[in-house]
């Protein structure tokens, strides 16, 4: 019996693979604040998300929708820019199909990156946080349903989502390229709204660092179908209940595009060295 997860998947890669001839090694998923990488890259095809039958289009003001296939630091690369989130409204199967498009192109590693709310005390709006591990139980599992055997297994381990080596290549890229770093573990929460001073108490009780509305649940898909993950945040403000001003969206973008200049060198640094081990 097909599956129709898979079915629906397996016709948008076709689809990507009739339109281009490109091989990327690494996949790369645009944050607030990256969404401009595109400057940084040697770009050699485009395919926008609605030319893809079936695929998620995000919604979101300030989200574009395309694939960017070319080179960065010569490593040959598949970038999305613009995702699509859970608060949208599409399944999680939907969510994740864009990750496991690029997985299924031949990327073997993914570099996930995106905005957070700051919840350890320690962060400051404006801090790159590298993403040790995730709590995703605030949100649905991707992998709910039959299992896509043709990718993973059913009970896939998640003891290292964020590569080991990755982690330390971020690590050597902030220090190489002069950027400060953070690291800790991401929550995700489903949004749209911001969470509640409550709902962040209980993050830092549980264990997490960063508040957000996208990425771990990527990540998880990736692992599944034996992708090697990482992840950077930007805190781009301190979370519900930390400051005495309500949240806003634009202050999300603006300190997302003020620390963007150190986001991209901090990326392509790191897309670098993956490409030189
Ligand atoms: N919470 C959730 N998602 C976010 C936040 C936040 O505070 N800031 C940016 N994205």
């Amino acid at each position: 019996m097909t599956n129709a997860i898979y079915e629906k998947l397996i016709n948008c890669v076709n689809a990507v693979k009739s339109r281009i001839s490109f091989q990327p090694e690494v996949a790369l998923v645009l944050g607030s604040g990256l969404g401009d990488y595109a400057q940084e890259m040697d770009i050699r095809e485009i395919v926008e998300y609605k030319e893809i039958e079936g695929f998620p289009v995000s919604t979101v003001a300030g989200h574009q929708g395309r694939f960017l296939f070319g080179y960065v630091e010569n490593v040959p690369m598949v970038a999305m820019q613009g995702r699509v989130h859970f608060y949208e409204g599409y399944p999680m199967s939907d969510v994740v199909l864009p990750v496991r498009l690029m997985g299924l192109l031949g990327a073997k590693t993914l570099i996930l990156t995106n905005a957070a709310g700051g919840v350890n005390y320690n962060f400051q709006p404006g801090d790159l946080m590298m993403i040790t591990d995730h709590i995703t139980t605030a949100v649905p599992s991707p992998l709910i349903g039959p299992n896509l055997d043709e990718l993973g297994t059913r009970f896939p381990d998640m003891s290292e989502v964020y590569n080991k080596e990755l982690r330390s290549i971020i690590r050597q890229a902030a220090r190489n390229a002069g950027v400060s770093l953070q690291q800790g573990v991401y929550m995700q929460f489903t949004g749209p709204s911001y969470e509640t001073p409550a709902e962040i108490r209980m993050c830092r009780t549980l264990g997490g660092d960063a508040a957000g509305m996208s990425t771990a649940c990527e990540a998880m898909a990736a692992n599944h179908m034996g992708m090697k993950v990482c992840g950077i945040s930007c805190i781009t403000n301190l979370a519900a209940g930390m400051s005495s001003a309500p949240l806003d969206h634009r202050e999300v973008q603006e300190v997302a595009d003020r620390v963007a200049a150190e986001f991209k060198k901090l990326v392509t640094e790191t897309i670098r060295l993956i490409g030189g081990r």
